[in-house]
Formats: C-alpha cells, structure tokens, sequence
C-alpha cells in the first residue's frame, strides 16, 4: 500500500519504508534554472519534471539563476565558509531558499561539457552556508540537454555532479541526460521530457 502523508513536521521528506509499506512524503522542491532561454531544452526538461513532482503531491519553486542577481564568489572567505556573505545580492534569498527545501534540481544546457556558468556561480556560493547544506542531507537531480549526442558527451558533467553530490551529502535522486537536444524542436521529438516527468513523478 502506498500512502501520500503531508506531515511535514512528523516526518520531513522522501519516502520510508516500513515492513512491507511505502510511504510518501511531501517535499519541497527547488529548481535551479540553469539555461538563459525561458523556452528552451532545459526549461522543458524542468518543467516536465515539476509537472510529474507537482502530481506526486510535492512542492516546486523554479529559480531562474540566469536572471537572478547573482555574483560570482570572489574567495575572500569573510563567510569563514559558514556565515554572512560579503556580497549582497540575491544569494541570501536562495541560500534560504535552498536551507529550507527537501531537494534540488540542478537543470542546465551542457557548455563546454560543464554546466552553465550561471549555475556554477550560484553552486561556487554555496561556500558561505557550506556546513549547513551538507547537514540538511538534501535531495538531488541532475536534468541537462546537450547537442552532441556522443556517448562520452555527459562524462564529465556527471563525474562533477556525482562529486558534488558526495561531498555536499545529497542523496541522488537521478539524472536525465539529454542527448541530441541541440533545439527546443529536437528534445520535444526525444523521450527526455518524459523521462524528466517520471523523475518528478516517483519521488
Ligand atoms: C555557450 C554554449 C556552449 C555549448 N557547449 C556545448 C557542448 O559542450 N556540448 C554540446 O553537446 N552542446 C553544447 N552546446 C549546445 C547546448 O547545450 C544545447 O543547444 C542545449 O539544448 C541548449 O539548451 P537551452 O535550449 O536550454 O538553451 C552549447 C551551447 C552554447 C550556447
């Protein structure tokens, strides 16, 4: 049997098995919308995994880092890795954001065979609240599109995004790699989209 509960205090996130019973919690998602284009390959894959999370009964917040006022770490370390930022921008926000989530999707175009700066900015600013992410034990996805559809194409990208994920202690979730998504047209014909919904959709 499989039960949708929405105690969040109770039990906070994710799923629990006991004895032979599944069941499911409520999470809040953050989105981190790491592609420029409001209509393209990315914005596609996230929208169809919010959509499959949204009827799995969690919570989706879509950031669109891109548009966001987001600076690049400047390594003065003032944040001693744990505290205030030097910088004020809208980081503060996110940081909150991110401190009170259950999960995160990392969405982005493949550039240069790494995510898009944008995003890497934002993630290069997880230096000033480091110890508090890595506490909070949070979910994490990985959706990204790529032109080239070479079998090697996400290698990199993946090795980083695993890496990440096991120093900062998220628990993955999942990626959906995307290949041959060179045009909005292109990953509208692939299976991606649906892959991406029935990431969101099994959480
Ligand atoms: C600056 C830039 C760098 C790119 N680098 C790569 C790359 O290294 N490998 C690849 O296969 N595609 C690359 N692409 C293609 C994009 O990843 C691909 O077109 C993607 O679908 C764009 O996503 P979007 O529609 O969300 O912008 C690059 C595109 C741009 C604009």
């Amino acid at each position: 049997m499989r039960a949708v509960l929405r105690f969040r205090m109770t039990f906070p996130r994710g799923s629990a098995r006991t004895g032979t019973e599944e069941k499911r919690y409520e999470m809040k998602i953050t989105i981190l919308m790491g592609s420029p284009n409001r209509k393209g390959s990315t914005h596609l894959l996230a929208e169809s995994f919010k959509r499959g999370a949204e009827e799995a009964g969690h919570t989706c917040e879509v950031i669109d880092v891109c548009r966001a006022d987001l600076h690049p770490c400047i390594g003065c370390v003032r944040c001693g890795y744990e505290g205030p930022c030097a910088q004020k921008d809208d980081m503060e926000a996110i940081r909150g954001k991110l401190l009170r989530s259950d999960m995160v999707v990392f969405a982005t175009p493949l550039y240069y065979y790494g995510m898009s700066a944008q995003l890497k900015a934002l993630v290069d600013r997880f230096c000033a609240f480091n110890s508090s992410l890595n506490r909070r034990h949070l979910k994490s996805a990985l959706l990204v599109v790529a032109w080239n559809a070479d079998d090697w194409t996400f290698e990199a990208l993946t090795a980083h995004y695993k890496t990440l994920v096991r120093y900062i202690r998220f628990e993955d979730e999942g990626m959906v790699l995307g290949y041959g998504c060179g045009t909005p047209e292109m990953t509208e014909r692939s299976g991606y989209p649906e892959q991406a919904y029935q990431l969101g959709k099994r959480l």
